[in-house]
């Protein structure tokens, strides 16, 4: 449900004109909310009390079209980056990697002076920020570089596969706000439907977006049979874990392959929702 705090989330986009629609009193109305410099309006409402109201944006959730692959492709690879930092800082800041650090600082001054254990430290610290890069930034240039550059025939080709796209219109304009995939599996002993490819634009996030693609993946694999839909998602996503587990997923496996993963502390959870 979104009433007032979605109105809060509103004040943090810059430039952006949203429909929205809201009930009051099981009344219906249409309007239009936009960030003014420090505040929002929404127009038709200022005399009310905003609690009253239950606001929607104005979304409209669609299969992918081939005129949609720009901005795809640039949403899906813009939100790599946002986990690079939060998995150092987190990486860097355990208990394991601090006593690391500070060991090799004593044995860099032991084995050489004050420039070796600048030099073992800046080692250890390179080493740890490029394997969170890895993590995040090279699955996503590959997924960009393979599948995601053939939409249609890696997601639509098959009709128990789909790819949806979140479309709203900002400043007159339809903007791609969201994105998300759903691909047919089969097991020895079900068929279950796996979700992938999952993001939502920075400007809209917190208003529900994000649930509704990911409710749109469950109501199409109940309509085709599926026992279940399965994720993966790792621990610095901590919005979309957030998010599955509102939505009834469970986690059913945690696990951090060797490698970059391990080095950067980063845990995959398999989560899955039985329907
Ligand atoms: C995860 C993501 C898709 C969520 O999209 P969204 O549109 O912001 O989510 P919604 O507004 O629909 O939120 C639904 C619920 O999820 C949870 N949630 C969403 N964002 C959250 C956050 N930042 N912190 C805590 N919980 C959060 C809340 O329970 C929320 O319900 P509430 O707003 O009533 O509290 C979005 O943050 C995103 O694109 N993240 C980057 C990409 C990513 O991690 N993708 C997942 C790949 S597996």
């Amino acid at each position: 449900m979104h009433n007032q705090s979605s109105i809060e989330e509103l004040t943090c986009l810059d430039k952006l004109r949203i429909q929205v629609g809201w009930t009051y009193r099981g009344e219906k109305y249409k309007g239009e909310a936009k960030r003014n410099r420090s505040h929002v309006e929404v127009h038709f409402l200022s005399s009310w009390s905003l609690s009253n109201f239950l606001l929607v944006m104005q979304l409209v959730i669609r299969r992918y079209h081939h005129s949609d692959k720009d901005a795809v492709l640039t949403l899906f690879g813009s939100c790599a980056w946002e986990f690079v930092h939060p998995c150092f800082h987190n990486a860097m800041t355990s208990p394991l990697y601090v006593t690391i650090t500070l060991a090799l600082c004593v044995a860099g001054y032991l084995l050489g002076s004050v420039l070796g254990a600048v030099t073992l430290q800046g080692i250890w610290v390179g080493l740890v920020y490029y394997c969170c890069y890895e993590a995040f930034i090279s699955f996503t240039r590959e997924r960009l570089r393979t599948d995601m550059q053939d939409i249609p025939g890696n997601y639509l080709s098959r009709p128990d596969d789909c790819f949806w796209v979140a479309e709203a219109e900002v400043d007159g304009r339809a903007q791609i706000m969201g994105i998300v995939a759903v691909v047919a599996q089969q097991s020895e002993t079900e068929r279950y439907g796996t979700l992938l490819r999952m993001v939502v634009s920075p400007l809209c996030r917190r208003m529900g977006v994000g649930f509704r693609l990911a409710q749109t993946v469950i109501d199409f694999s109940k309509e085709r049979g599926f026992s279940k839909v399965m994720l993966e998602t790792t621990s610095p996503q901590i919005a979309a874990v957030a998010l599955y587990k509102k939505l009834g997923f469970r986690h059913v496996l945690s696990y951090s392959p060797f490698g970059v993963f391990k080095l950067a502390r980063v845990i995959i959870f398999r989560m899955e929702k039985h329907l």
